[in-house]
């Protein structure tokens, strides 16, 4: 039987097999295929130093999470400065978070969105675990200025879930300078989370970099992706697929300062290709290029669902995970009103 490398989900040799990575993934994510994926602590020691290293740490988020750096064994220990990788196991609360997280980060490589590094590595106990390379580090170790959506808006964490992509969009417009690039990533970012069933794209889920030559205001482009989860698939067969749910409203009513819906979404009852393409009109993108990115995703089909069967999830939440995406596929593909 055919397995698969753990961090870029191509076939591995007989070879290859045993050590369960290809050289090349190895040394595009470590720089050096002599990183040892095997992480020297277990699971639970994870979580009894993740609270010794976190105090400090700049990485927020709800999960707990370790920096690590590689030691001169070249192996991946924690560190409370200078990390340059970030390991988020699965929560007790949901199993098989990791290869979920991987597997959606790999198919948000494949449709040509910029997606942070990221790879599953064995805690001592053999478990897997989510790991990632910091985009936000220079190789000698400097720091690249960015900040969350959140921090745009000057709004405390509370407000994560308060605003519409719509208004993120023209804030995102605003921070860089009105930068059209920068838009159209971000309302293909917003398609994507719609696609996997992502219904926890909030606003620290997005954030802007500075590079180092720029010694401007204005912000360059969003930082790669990351956070990207299959959430339906964590649900067991027992709760009815969700219809159509994103973290944040869509559209903008300005009158209430509320989730305006378009008639597409009244009639159907969900978003479709119509609503994606109206949050582009609203922030000065031209249907074109959402047209071309949904007429990507369509063509890519086969290889979505590939990816999937050959990612590190339960057969179950595999099946979730593309039944989810074909669904998602075809209300994308309405782009006209039925009269
Ligand atoms: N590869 C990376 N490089 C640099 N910073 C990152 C990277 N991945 C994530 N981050 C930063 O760390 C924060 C937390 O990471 P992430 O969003 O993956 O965690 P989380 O706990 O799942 O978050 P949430 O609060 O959304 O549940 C992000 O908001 C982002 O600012
Ligand atoms: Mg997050």
């Amino acid at each position: 039987m055919t397995s698969y490398c753990k961090i870029s989900l191509k076939p591995l040799t007989a070879r290859e097999a045993k050590a369960g990575y290809k050289a090349a993934a190895l040394r595009n994510l470590f720089g050096s295929n002599r990183v040892s994926p095997n992480l020297p602590f277990s699971r639970s020691e994870f979580f009894q130093s993740s609270r010794q290293y976190s105090q400090g740490m700049s990485i927020s988020g709800v999960q707990q999470k370790l920096s690590l750096k590689v030691n001169e064994q070249r192996q991946l220990v924690p560190t409370s400065s200078g990390g340059e990788y970030i390991l988020k196991p699965s929560p007790e609360a949901y199993p098989n978070a990791a290869e979920n997280e991987h597997a959606a980060m790999r198919i948000s490589e494949l449709v040509g969105i910029e997606t942070a590094k990221c790879g599953l590595v064995d805690f001592a106990d053999g478990e897997l675990a989510y790991i990632t390379r910091r985009f936000d580090r220079l190789s000698r170790g400097e720091k690249i200025h960015q900040e969350d959506l959140l921090q745009c808006f000057n709004m405390p964490s509370e407000g994560k879930y308060s605003k519409t992509y719509e208004e993120a969009g023209k804030l995102i417009q605003q921070v860089a300078g009105g930068k059209q690039a920068v838009v159209l990533d971000f309302v293909r970012r917003v398609i994507f989370a719609y696609l996997i069933g992502n219904d926890d794209l909030h606003l620290k889920n997005f954030s802007v970099q500075r590079l180092p030559e720029n010694t401007g205001r204005d912000y360059d482009r969003l930082t790669p992706n990351y956070d990207c989860l299959f959430c339906d698939a964590f649900n067991d067969g027992s709760t009815e697929q969700g219809l159509g749910q994103l973290a944040l409203g869509l559209l903008l009513d300005p009158k209430d300062d509320d989730e305006q819906f378009s008639d597409a979404h009244r009639h159907y009852g969900y978003y479709t290709g119509i609503d994606f393409i109206e949050l582009g009109c609203r922030l000065g993108i031209p249907e074109k290029p959402i047209q071309k990115f949904i007429d990507q995703l369509h063509h890519k089909q086969g290889d979505m669902i590939e990816l999937i069967q050959h990612s590190f999830m339960p057969e179950a939440m595999k099946e979730r995970a593309s039944a989810l995406l074909e669904n998602r596929l075809r209300a994308l593909g309405i782009i006209a009103l039925k009269s």
